[in-house]
């Protein structure tokens, strides 16, 4: 699902758009996305991370502020902000994908990986970081609740792989192998 963003060279298919990755909190795309963005020499773009520094503020004390809709605005925005460069590994926030406007922009900004994980695993990697709004109270039930809820949101994805059990640095090569086979890097 490249389409436009390929040319030709060497007979081989150079994409020209972005990879972009998405999943539920903790399956590893912010770490796997500055590895494989080193590995391609492209640039890594961390959604949260450019909304915390433009905005000064951690995404949550941005959620305490003004709510999970606002940044849900200031999601979308930094989302198109930033499909309109290309060659980029983008690490997006596990609730990007809940927007329509938001799937269709990555559709047609890059090739979409979905990375997944079981939920002892998202548990573990998840566990000791309080900087997710969503996961604050009983952390099992709220992994429950919302692995229930976006059952599907990541389904629209052209690649989908399971991290379980995976390092940083597997994932990435799983990735690379991939879009090498299909002659997309
Ligand atoms: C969220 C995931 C977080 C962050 C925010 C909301 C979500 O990103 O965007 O806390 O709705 O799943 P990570 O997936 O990088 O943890």
């Amino acid at each position: 699902m490249i389409g436009s963003d390929c040319v030709g060279k060497d007979g081989k298919a150079v994409m020209k758009g972005n990879i972009i990755l998405i999943g539920f909190m903790g399956t590893g795309k912010s770490t796997a996305g500055e590895l494989l963005a080193r590995k391609l020499g492209w640039v890594f773009a961390d959604m949260d991370k450019r909304i915390e520094e433009e905005h000064g503020l951690s995404i949550s004390r941005l959620f305490e502020r003004d709510g999970e809709a606002a940044f849900r605005k200031l999601e979308t925005e930094m989302l198109i902000r930033i499909l309109g460069q290309s060659r980029q590994v983008i690490a997006t926030g596990g609730g990007a994908v809940l927007a329509e406007e938001n799937r269709t922009a990555m559709q047609r900004g890059g090739y979409v990986v979905a990375l997944k994980a079981d939920k002892a695993t998202i548990i573990g990697r998840v566990s000791q970081d309080t900087g997710r709004p969503l996961l604050q109270g009983d952390l099992d039930a709220r992994i429950n609740q919302l692995l229930q809820a976006r059952k599907s949101a990541y389904d629209f994805a052209d690649l989908t792989i399971d991290t379980t059990g995976l390092t940083p640095g597997q994932i990435v090569d799983r990735i690379a192998d991939r879009l090498r086979r299909m002659d997309l890097i």
